[in-house]
């Protein structure tokens, strides 16, 4: 064989991945279900043509492949990926590499990587961040999987990722499932950041009665500051953007129902099971779910018409646009540092010393919640000092105390005057609660002692014990 490196399915993510490995001085070799689709990304592309291996079966893709092969799988996540694998199984051979680069459930990486083991095969599960425009020009990669293998894709991947200033944002994680589980949490701050970004729009257009050409000029105005990010920058172009139909902007003609495909979710399931409780990305996938009710919100609107919220506090000065800036630069802290300590507890419980610095840093560039703001949390953890959560980190603590107070005011206004801001709420409750050195759980463990009899630890005794309540 010739090619470096091979590709399986032709869809947008893995034509515009095979494009960014040909360009980088790469050989590809690509293969799709329907061939046709293969050979036209060849056709289509001809100053790239010969870098690209079009094959019109399995069997020829695994022949035109260097040994050891290495095979990157970019089909839809969950059977397509094992129907993949097995058909390509047999036609592999000792210290081959098979890749899965796309948006899979982590426990299923680790089941494959556990039925590829021992086989003289080697498996690699890997998040690849930025979608289309990310796969063609540099995505951000999350590796996992045996520390060994990693070196045979390294010197692709890290001339196709994208870069933060030099540094490729690629890198080995974790065994088995360390990358598509990092890439699920990147999925569930993803869902986060945009929501609450959505919750601020909700405030400008519900409380402040601003146009959208205006938001976009604040959203712009923000993204020179701590909030600098590809998801600010998008919210000014998506505000900004008329409906050439119409004439009206075009966000307005857009229905307010929110897809999604499940990566969030998984976010918010895994952080439950480990027992951290990512309240802000939960509160982003509710919203999301609640939104697909259209009709049924469209009803209880009707229903509560009469109800009566308060006068808006809101103003649409600039005291009050910095208010509300500095509220989602908070709300945006908390809700990373949960995100982290997802990370931080699945990498106890999986054994992956997943290296959080190292997370941040290669989310600086190339994937979609790429920020300023993460370069400050590669900071933090860059120090040598162990980081317990986020909000600990000393300089996340001084922006936090300074910015509570406008996150605070912000969720009273919209409380007051009837605008839903759940994941901010989410991370105002969460932040009071986590800086709460007494909390109330005493009551629940005495009412859990009282109807089950479920003992509870007292602060002048050690060990467990069970009071007699008396009988209700
Ligand atoms: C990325 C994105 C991507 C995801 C889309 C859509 O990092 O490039 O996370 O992987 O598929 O953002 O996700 P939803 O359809 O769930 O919104």
């Amino acid at each position: 064989g010739q090619a470096d490196i091979g590709v399986i399915g032709m869809g947008t993510m893995g034509a515009n991945l095979a494009l960014n490995i040909a360009e980088k001085g790469f050989k590809v070799a690509v293969q799709n279900r329907t061939p046709a689709k293969a050979f036209a990304l060849k056709d289509d592309n001809p100053e790239l043509a010969d870098n690209i291996l079009p094959a019109e079966t399995l069997e020829d893709f695994v022949k035109s492949l260097n040994t050891p092969r290495r095979v990157i799988f970019m089909v839809p996540a969950g059977q397509p990926v094992d129907d993949e694998m097995d058909k390509i199984r047999p036609l592999l051979e000792d210290g081959d590499v098979m890749i899965d680069a796309g948006n899979a459930d982590f426990n299923d990486t680790v089941r494959r990587a556990k039925t590829v083991e021992g086989t003289g095969l080697k498996f690699i599960g890997m998040g690849v961040s930025g979608g289309e425009l990310g796969a063609r020009h540099g995505p951000s990669i999350m590796v996992g999987g045996d520390k060994d293998t990693y070196p045979l894709v390294e010197p692709v991947l890290t001339k196709i990722a994208a870069r933060f200033h030099d540094a490729p944002c690629v890198a080995w994680l974790g065994t088995d499932g360390a990358g598509h589980f990092v890439k699920t949490i990147h999925n569930g701050i993803e869902y986060a950041d945009m929501q609450m970004i959505a919750e601020i729009y909700g405030v400008m257009r519900d409380g402040l009665k601003l146009e959208p050409a205006k938001m976009a000029a604040i959203f712009r105005d923000w993204n020179s500051r701590e909030l600098s990010s590809y998801l600010i920058e998008i919210t000014a172009v998506n505000l900004d953007e008329t409906d050439p139909q119409t004439g009206k902007p075009m966000v307005e003609v857009i229905i307010d129902e929110a897809g999604q495909k499940g990566t969030g979710r998984w976010a918010v399931i895994e952080a439950q099971k480990l027992g951290v409780g990512a309240t802000t990305l939960e509160a982003a996938v509710a919203a999301r779910g609640l939104s697909s009710r259209r009709e049924e919100r469209e009803h209880a609107a009707g229903l509560y018409a009469g109800v009566e919220a308060g006068q808006s506090q809101f103003f649409a000065d600039e005291a009050g646009f910095s208010e509300l800036e500095s509220a989602l630069v908070t709300a945006k802290i908390i809700a990373y540092a949960q995100g982290y300590a997802a990370m931080a507890a699945a990498s106890d419980e999986n054994g992956w010393d997943l290296p959080l610095g190292t997370i941040a840093e290669i989310w600086r560039a190339g994937c979609i919640i790429r920020s300023h703001f993460l370069d400050d949390i590669a900071k933090a953890y860059d120090k040598g000092q162990k980081v317990v959560n986020i909000l600990q980190a000393p300089d996340f603590v001084g922006r936090v105390a300074k910015g509570q107070s406008a996150l605070r005011r912000v969720v009273a206004k919209a409380a007051l005057a009837g605008i839903p801001v759940p994941a901010l709420s989410a991370a105002l409750a969460y932040f009071d609660d986590y800086r709460r050195a007494r909390g109330t759980a005493n009551l629940t463990q005495a009412q859990r002692d009282l109807f089950g009899a479920h003992t509870f630890r007292r602060f002048d005794a050690d060990g467990a014990v069970h009071h007699k309540w008396p009988a209700v």
